[in-house]
């Protein structure tokens, strides 16, 4: 077993250090990623951050009044939507390392112009 041991150790660390390779990374984000992957990642490498550490530099409120559309629009705002209000996930919209769609999508064909 001993004679293995080595062998396993080199795969065993290429593997994390494959995975925790740096991925796709948003150019509009490049100063939080000099501060450091945990910026974002609160629970860990192995997880998706959590809504808090995207709220840390963004205000839900604010996002709601960036996005406000009008008249027969509004109800289409993302940040402030009829079926979920203020309270929908970051991540169910926006991603980081990859590319996503917002979930309204899925059943509607909104012009989301200033979505990224
Ligand atoms: C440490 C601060 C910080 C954290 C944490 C952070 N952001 Fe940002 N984010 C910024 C800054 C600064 C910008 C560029 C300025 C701007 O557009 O607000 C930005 C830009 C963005 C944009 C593009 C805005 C545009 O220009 O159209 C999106 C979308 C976004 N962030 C979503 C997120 C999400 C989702 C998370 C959590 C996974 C997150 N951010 C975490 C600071 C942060
Ligand atoms: C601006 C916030 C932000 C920063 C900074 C960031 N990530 Fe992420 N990361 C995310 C989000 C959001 C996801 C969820 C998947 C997606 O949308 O791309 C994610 C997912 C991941 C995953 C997949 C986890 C899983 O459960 O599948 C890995 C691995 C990862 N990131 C690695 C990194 C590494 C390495 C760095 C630093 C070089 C980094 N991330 C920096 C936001 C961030
Ligand atoms: C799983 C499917 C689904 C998703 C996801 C979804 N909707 Fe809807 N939405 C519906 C259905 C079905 C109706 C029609 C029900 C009704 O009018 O009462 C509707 C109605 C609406 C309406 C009123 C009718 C219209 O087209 O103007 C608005 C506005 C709307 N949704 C916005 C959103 C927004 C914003 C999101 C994302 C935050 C979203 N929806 C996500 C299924 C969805
Ligand atoms: C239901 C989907 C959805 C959710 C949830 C969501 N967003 Fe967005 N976000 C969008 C869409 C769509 C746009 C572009 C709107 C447009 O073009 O009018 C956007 C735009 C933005 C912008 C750019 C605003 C501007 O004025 O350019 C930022 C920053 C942002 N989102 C951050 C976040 C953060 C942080 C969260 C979580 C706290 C979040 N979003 C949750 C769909 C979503």
């Amino acid at each position: 077993m001993k004679l293995f041991t080595p062998l396993f150790t080199v795969l065993f660390s290429c593997a994390i250090a494959f995975s925790a390779q740096a991925k796709d990374q948003r150019d509009y984000h490049e100063m939080v990623y000099d501060s450091g992957c945990k910026t974002c990642h609160d629970q860990g490498m192995k997880a998706f951050p959590s809504d808090e550490a995207c709220l840390q530099c963004h205000d839900m409120g604010e996002l709601a009044k960036q996005t406000q559309r009008k008249g027969h629009e509004a109800a289409q705002n993302p940040h402030d939507s009829m079926h979920y209000g203020q309270e929908a996930p970051c991540m169910e919209c926006h991603g980081e390392h990859t590319t996503k769609q917002a979930i309204c999508m899925d059943c509607h064909n909104f012009d989301y112009p200033k979505f990224k």
